[in-house]
Protein backbone atom coordinates (compact mmCIF):
# COMPACT_ATOMS: atom_id res chain seq x y z
CA UNK A 1 0.00 0.00 0.00
CA UNK A 2 1.25 3.46 -1.07
CA UNK A 3 1.62 5.78 1.64
CA UNK A 4 -1.05 8.52 2.11
CA UNK A 5 -0.61 12.29 1.04
CA UNK A 6 -0.60 14.39 4.28
CA UNK A 7 2.11 17.15 3.68
CA UNK A 8 2.29 19.24 0.56
CA UNK A 9 4.82 21.42 -0.94
CA UNK A 10 3.79 24.16 -3.02
CA UNK A 11 6.72 25.79 -5.52
CA UNK A 12 5.80 29.04 -6.72
CA UNK A 13 3.45 31.55 -4.63
CA UNK A 14 1.52 33.39 -7.78
CA UNK A 15 -1.84 32.63 -9.39
CA UNK A 16 -1.73 28.81 -9.56
CA UNK A 17 0.81 27.96 -6.77
CA UNK A 18 -1.58 30.18 -4.01
CA UNK A 19 -4.61 28.57 -5.79
CA UNK A 20 -3.17 24.70 -5.05
CA UNK A 21 -1.64 25.59 -1.67
CA UNK A 22 -5.12 27.14 -0.86
CA UNK A 23 -7.25 23.63 -2.25
CA UNK A 24 -4.79 21.54 -0.01
CA UNK A 25 -4.67 23.13 3.16
CA UNK A 26 -8.94 23.24 2.79
CA UNK A 27 -8.74 19.37 2.06
CA UNK A 28 -6.75 19.11 5.75
CA UNK A 29 -3.40 18.95 4.29
CA UNK A 30 -0.30 20.34 6.38
CA UNK A 31 1.12 22.81 3.20
CA UNK A 32 4.68 24.69 2.92
CA UNK A 33 4.33 28.11 0.52
CA UNK A 34 7.66 28.22 -0.93
CA UNK A 35 8.43 31.25 -2.98
CA UNK A 36 11.97 33.16 -3.88
CA UNK A 37 11.61 36.33 -1.49
CA UNK A 38 9.07 36.16 1.70
CA UNK A 39 7.37 39.07 0.37
CA UNK A 40 5.97 37.10 -2.58
CA UNK A 41 4.61 34.44 -0.40
CA UNK A 42 3.21 36.87 2.10
CA UNK A 43 1.11 38.35 -1.15
CA UNK A 44 0.04 34.47 -1.84
CA UNK A 45 -1.52 34.00 1.52
CA UNK A 46 -2.86 37.31 1.46
CA UNK A 47 -4.22 36.19 -1.54
CA UNK A 48 -5.24 32.41 -0.29
CA UNK A 49 -7.21 34.48 2.81
CA UNK A 50 -8.69 36.76 0.91
CA UNK A 51 -10.33 33.81 -1.32
CA UNK A 52 -11.12 32.44 2.05
CA UNK A 53 -12.98 35.32 3.17
CA UNK A 54 -15.66 35.30 0.36
CA UNK A 55 -15.69 31.64 1.13
CA UNK A 56 -17.49 32.46 4.56
CA UNK A 57 -19.37 35.76 3.02
CA UNK A 58 -20.95 33.33 0.48
CA UNK A 59 -21.35 30.69 3.26
CA UNK A 60 -19.26 28.40 1.26
CA UNK A 61 -16.81 27.98 4.03
CA UNK A 62 -17.80 28.18 7.74
CA UNK A 63 -14.82 30.60 9.54
CA UNK A 64 -13.29 27.75 11.59
CA UNK A 65 -12.74 26.14 8.56
CA UNK A 66 -11.22 29.47 7.19
CA UNK A 67 -9.19 30.10 10.23
CA UNK A 68 -8.19 26.21 10.38
CA UNK A 69 -7.03 26.04 6.78
CA UNK A 70 -4.88 28.92 6.93
CA UNK A 71 -2.80 27.32 10.44
CA UNK A 72 -2.17 24.66 7.92
CA UNK A 73 -0.15 26.83 5.44
CA UNK A 74 3.84 27.75 6.65
CA UNK A 75 5.30 30.01 4.29
CA UNK A 76 8.79 29.80 3.59
CA UNK A 77 11.53 31.28 1.24
CA UNK A 78 14.16 28.28 1.49
CA UNK A 79 13.92 25.63 -0.32
CA UNK A 80 14.94 23.25 2.45
CA UNK A 81 12.08 23.68 4.58
CA UNK A 82 10.11 20.92 1.80
CA UNK A 83 12.19 18.57 3.31
CA UNK A 84 9.50 16.20 4.76
CA UNK A 85 6.74 16.65 2.33
CA UNK A 86 5.09 13.73 0.96
CA UNK A 87 3.81 15.17 -2.46
CA UNK A 88 5.51 18.54 -4.14
CA UNK A 89 3.62 20.50 -6.95
CA UNK A 90 5.93 23.30 -8.64
CA UNK A 91 4.16 26.13 -10.14
CA UNK A 92 7.18 28.16 -11.39
CA UNK A 93 7.54 29.90 -14.38
CA UNK A 94 6.78 27.95 -17.41
CA UNK A 95 10.40 27.22 -18.75
CA UNK A 96 11.68 23.93 -18.77
CA UNK A 97 15.15 25.26 -17.76
CA UNK A 98 13.56 26.26 -14.32
CA UNK A 99 11.70 22.78 -13.82
CA UNK A 100 14.24 21.08 -14.11
CA UNK A 101 16.84 22.49 -12.30
CA UNK A 102 14.32 22.62 -9.07
CA UNK A 103 13.43 18.91 -9.27
CA UNK A 104 17.08 17.87 -9.95
CA UNK A 105 17.69 20.43 -6.40
CA UNK A 106 14.72 18.89 -4.64
CA UNK A 107 15.94 14.96 -5.63
CA UNK A 108 18.59 16.14 -2.58
CA UNK A 109 16.11 17.32 -0.58
CA UNK A 110 13.53 15.05 -0.16
CA UNK A 111 12.62 11.15 0.71
CA UNK A 112 12.89 9.07 -2.55
CA UNK A 113 9.17 8.17 -2.25
CA UNK A 114 7.80 12.29 -2.49
CA UNK A 115 6.18 12.71 -5.46
CA UNK A 116 7.15 15.50 -7.29
CA UNK A 117 4.43 17.00 -9.50
CA UNK A 118 4.46 19.99 -12.36
CA UNK A 119 1.45 22.60 -12.88
CA UNK A 120 3.26 23.21 -16.72
CA UNK A 121 0.32 23.77 -18.93
CA UNK A 122 2.33 22.38 -22.02
CA UNK A 123 5.78 21.42 -21.45
CA UNK A 124 6.61 17.94 -21.53
CA UNK A 125 6.60 16.12 -18.71
CA UNK A 126 9.22 13.49 -20.03
CA UNK A 127 11.76 15.95 -20.53
CA UNK A 128 11.03 17.75 -17.05
CA UNK A 129 11.08 14.10 -15.21
CA UNK A 130 14.33 13.10 -16.85
CA UNK A 131 16.23 15.87 -14.57
CA UNK A 132 14.87 14.24 -11.63
CA UNK A 133 16.91 11.33 -9.49
CA UNK A 134 13.83 9.26 -9.71
CA UNK A 135 12.20 10.01 -12.48
CA UNK A 136 9.32 7.32 -11.83
CA UNK A 137 8.24 9.39 -9.16
CA UNK A 138 7.12 12.66 -11.27
CA UNK A 139 4.05 13.13 -12.92
CA UNK A 140 2.15 16.50 -14.28
CA UNK A 141 -0.58 17.57 -12.23
CA UNK A 142 -2.47 20.52 -14.43
CA UNK A 143 -4.93 22.73 -12.53
CA UNK A 144 -7.18 25.56 -13.62
CA UNK A 145 -7.18 28.80 -12.38
CA UNK A 146 -9.14 29.81 -10.02
CA UNK A 147 -8.20 26.82 -8.61
CA UNK A 148 -10.46 26.94 -5.63
CA UNK A 149 -13.15 27.16 -8.02
CA UNK A 150 -12.37 25.04 -11.48
CA UNK A 151 -13.19 21.43 -10.66
CA UNK A 152 -10.78 19.93 -13.03
CA UNK A 153 -7.26 18.25 -12.77
CA UNK A 154 -6.06 17.32 -15.70
CA UNK A 155 -3.40 14.24 -14.21
CA UNK A 156 -0.36 13.51 -16.79
CA UNK A 157 1.63 10.75 -16.99
CA UNK A 158 5.45 11.19 -17.92
CA UNK A 159 6.51 8.28 -20.15
CA UNK A 160 8.60 7.14 -16.84
CA UNK A 161 5.74 7.64 -14.05
CA UNK A 162 5.17 4.69 -11.98
CA UNK A 163 1.68 3.08 -11.55
CA UNK A 164 2.08 3.84 -7.47
CA UNK A 165 2.73 7.78 -8.44
CA UNK A 166 -0.41 8.03 -10.15
CA UNK A 167 -2.57 6.44 -8.16
CA UNK A 168 -1.22 8.40 -4.69
CA UNK A 169 -1.73 11.71 -7.13
CA UNK A 170 -4.97 10.28 -8.13
CA UNK A 171 -5.61 9.82 -4.45
CA UNK A 172 -5.15 13.09 -3.35
CA UNK A 173 -7.08 14.81 -6.69
CA UNK A 174 -10.25 13.46 -5.18
CA UNK A 175 -9.12 14.39 -1.39
CA UNK A 176 -9.05 17.68 -2.70
CA UNK A 177 -12.25 17.82 -4.34
CA UNK A 178 -11.15 17.73 -8.42
CA UNK A 179 -12.51 16.05 -10.66
CA UNK A 180 -9.83 14.11 -13.14
CA UNK A 181 -8.69 13.06 -15.99
CA UNK A 182 -5.76 11.26 -17.04
CA UNK A 183 -3.68 11.87 -20.13
CA UNK A 184 -0.39 10.34 -21.59
CA UNK A 185 2.15 13.27 -22.03
CA UNK A 186 1.70 14.93 -25.32
CA UNK A 187 2.00 17.88 -26.61
CA UNK A 188 -0.82 20.31 -25.39
CA UNK A 189 -1.96 17.21 -22.90
CA UNK A 190 -5.89 17.13 -23.98
CA UNK A 191 -7.26 20.63 -22.45
CA UNK A 192 -4.74 23.04 -23.83
CA UNK A 193 -4.78 21.08 -27.30
CA UNK A 194 -8.20 20.83 -27.78
CA UNK A 195 -9.01 24.63 -26.28
CA UNK A 196 -6.05 25.87 -28.77
CA UNK A 197 -7.62 24.30 -31.61
CA UNK A 198 -11.08 26.07 -31.30
CA UNK A 199 -9.12 29.43 -29.89
CA UNK A 200 -7.33 29.35 -33.16
CA UNK A 201 -9.91 28.56 -35.48
CA UNK A 202 -12.12 31.27 -33.74
CA UNK A 203 -9.14 33.70 -34.74
CA UNK A 204 -9.56 32.67 -38.55
CA UNK A 205 -12.71 32.66 -37.98
CA UNK A 206 -12.48 36.18 -37.22
CA UNK A 207 -9.77 37.15 -40.10
CA UNK A 208 -11.79 35.70 -43.02
CA UNK A 209 -14.78 38.01 -41.12
CA UNK A 210 -17.51 35.37 -41.43
CA UNK A 211 -18.90 37.10 -37.97
CA UNK A 212 -17.95 39.51 -35.61
CA UNK A 213 -15.99 38.50 -32.41
CA UNK A 214 -18.94 38.81 -30.42
CA UNK A 215 -20.84 36.67 -32.68
CA UNK A 216 -18.36 33.88 -33.04
CA UNK A 217 -18.04 33.91 -29.24
CA UNK A 218 -21.99 33.86 -28.83
CA UNK A 219 -21.97 30.91 -31.38
CA UNK A 220 -20.10 28.91 -28.49
CA UNK A 221 -21.82 30.42 -25.63
CA UNK A 222 -25.09 30.27 -26.93
CA UNK A 223 -24.81 26.61 -28.83
CA UNK A 224 -22.51 24.91 -27.09
CA UNK A 225 -22.98 26.00 -23.20
CA UNK A 226 -18.92 27.45 -23.46
CA UNK A 227 -19.30 29.40 -20.07
CA UNK A 228 -17.04 32.28 -22.24
CA UNK A 229 -16.62 32.41 -25.96
CA UNK A 230 -12.98 31.33 -27.22
CA UNK A 231 -11.65 34.92 -28.38
CA UNK A 232 -12.95 36.23 -24.80
CA UNK A 233 -11.08 33.36 -23.03
CA UNK A 234 -8.02 34.97 -25.46
CA UNK A 235 -7.99 37.82 -24.22
CA UNK A 236 -8.33 36.58 -20.64
CA UNK A 237 -5.58 33.98 -20.97
CA UNK A 238 -3.40 36.44 -23.03
CA UNK A 239 -2.62 36.65 -26.76
CA UNK A 240 0.98 36.18 -26.22
CA UNK A 241 0.45 33.00 -23.95
CA UNK A 242 -1.68 32.21 -26.40
CA UNK A 243 1.04 32.77 -29.36
CA UNK A 244 3.46 30.86 -27.54
CA UNK A 245 1.34 27.42 -27.46
CA UNK A 246 0.34 27.88 -30.99
CA UNK A 247 3.64 27.91 -31.76
CA UNK A 248 5.24 25.35 -29.78
CA UNK A 249 2.27 22.73 -30.58
CA UNK A 250 2.72 23.89 -34.55
CA UNK A 251 6.38 22.54 -33.73
CA UNK A 252 5.60 19.41 -32.21
CA UNK A 253 2.35 18.37 -33.86
CA UNK A 254 3.10 19.40 -37.10
CA UNK A 255 -0.69 20.00 -37.80
CA UNK A 256 -1.43 23.12 -39.54
CA UNK A 257 -4.47 23.60 -36.92
CA UNK A 258 -2.07 24.91 -34.55
CA UNK A 259 -0.04 27.33 -37.36
CA UNK A 260 -0.66 30.66 -35.35
CA UNK A 261 -2.90 32.71 -37.54
CA UNK A 262 -1.42 35.97 -38.95
CA UNK A 263 -4.53 38.18 -37.02
CA UNK A 264 -2.67 36.64 -33.53
CA UNK A 265 1.12 37.57 -34.70
CA UNK A 266 0.27 41.13 -35.78
CA UNK A 267 -2.07 41.71 -32.48
CA UNK A 268 0.91 40.60 -30.30
CA UNK A 269 3.77 42.30 -32.10
CA UNK A 270 1.14 45.58 -31.72
CA UNK A 271 0.71 44.89 -27.98
CA UNK A 272 -2.38 44.43 -28.10
CA UNK A 273 -2.24 41.30 -25.34
CA UNK A 274 -6.03 41.33 -24.09
CA UNK A 275 -7.29 41.86 -20.75
CA UNK A 276 -3.94 42.91 -19.48
CA UNK A 277 -2.77 45.50 -22.27
CA UNK A 278 -6.38 46.98 -21.96
CA UNK A 279 -6.84 45.56 -25.67
CA UNK A 280 -7.24 42.62 -27.30
CA UNK A 281 -10.72 41.12 -29.41
CA UNK A 282 -12.17 43.87 -26.98
CA UNK A 283 -11.49 46.34 -25.25
CA UNK A 284 -10.90 46.68 -21.20
N1 LIG B 1 -2.01 31.14 -15.04
C1 LIG B 1 -2.72 30.13 -15.52
O1 LIG B 1 -3.90 30.29 -15.91
C2 LIG B 1 -2.14 28.74 -15.58
C3 LIG B 1 -3.00 27.64 -15.73
C4 LIG B 1 -2.47 26.35 -15.70
C5 LIG B 1 -1.11 26.16 -15.56
N2 LIG B 1 -0.27 27.25 -15.43
C6 LIG B 1 1.16 27.00 -15.25
O2 LIG B 1 1.48 27.21 -13.88
C7 LIG B 1 2.83 27.66 -13.76
C8 LIG B 1 2.84 28.97 -12.96
O3 LIG B 1 2.05 29.92 -13.62
P1 LIG B 1 1.45 31.20 -12.87
O4 LIG B 1 0.44 31.79 -13.79
O5 LIG B 1 1.06 30.84 -11.49
O6 LIG B 1 2.74 32.14 -12.81
P2 LIG B 1 3.02 33.41 -11.85
O7 LIG B 1 4.00 34.24 -12.59
O8 LIG B 1 1.73 34.01 -11.37
O9 LIG B 1 3.73 32.76 -10.57
C9 LIG B 1 4.99 32.15 -10.61
C10 LIG B 1 5.64 32.29 -9.25
O10 LIG B 1 6.85 31.53 -9.25
C11 LIG B 1 7.82 32.25 -8.54
N3 LIG B 1 9.15 31.78 -8.88
C12 LIG B 1 9.99 32.16 -9.87
N4 LIG B 1 11.13 31.46 -9.82
C13 LIG B 1 11.01 30.61 -8.77
C14 LIG B 1 11.86 29.63 -8.21
N5 LIG B 1 13.06 29.37 -8.71
N6 LIG B 1 11.42 28.94 -7.14
C15 LIG B 1 10.19 29.19 -6.62
N7 LIG B 1 9.35 30.10 -7.11
C16 LIG B 1 9.76 30.80 -8.19
C17 LIG B 1 7.56 33.69 -8.89
O11 LIG B 1 8.14 34.56 -7.92
C18 LIG B 1 6.02 33.74 -8.89
O12 LIG B 1 5.51 34.06 -7.62
C19 LIG B 1 3.36 27.77 -15.18
O13 LIG B 1 4.04 26.58 -15.49
C20 LIG B 1 2.10 27.92 -16.02
O14 LIG B 1 2.26 27.45 -17.33
C21 LIG B 1 -0.76 28.54 -15.42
Amino acid sequence: MSKDIKKVGVLGAGTMGHGIAHVSATSGHEVVLYDIKPELTAKGLASITKNLDVGVEKKKVTPEDRTAALGRIKTSSTLNDVAGCDLIIEAVPEKIELKQQLFRELSAIVDEDCVLASNTSSLSLTEIAAAATHPRRVIGMHFFNPVHLMKLLELVRAYQTDDPTLERVRHFGEKIGKQLIVVEDSPGFASTRLGLAVGLEAIRMLEERVASAEDIDRAMELGYGYPMGPLKLGDLVGLDIRLNIAEYLYKELGTPTFRPPQLLKKMVRAGKLGKKSGEGFYRY
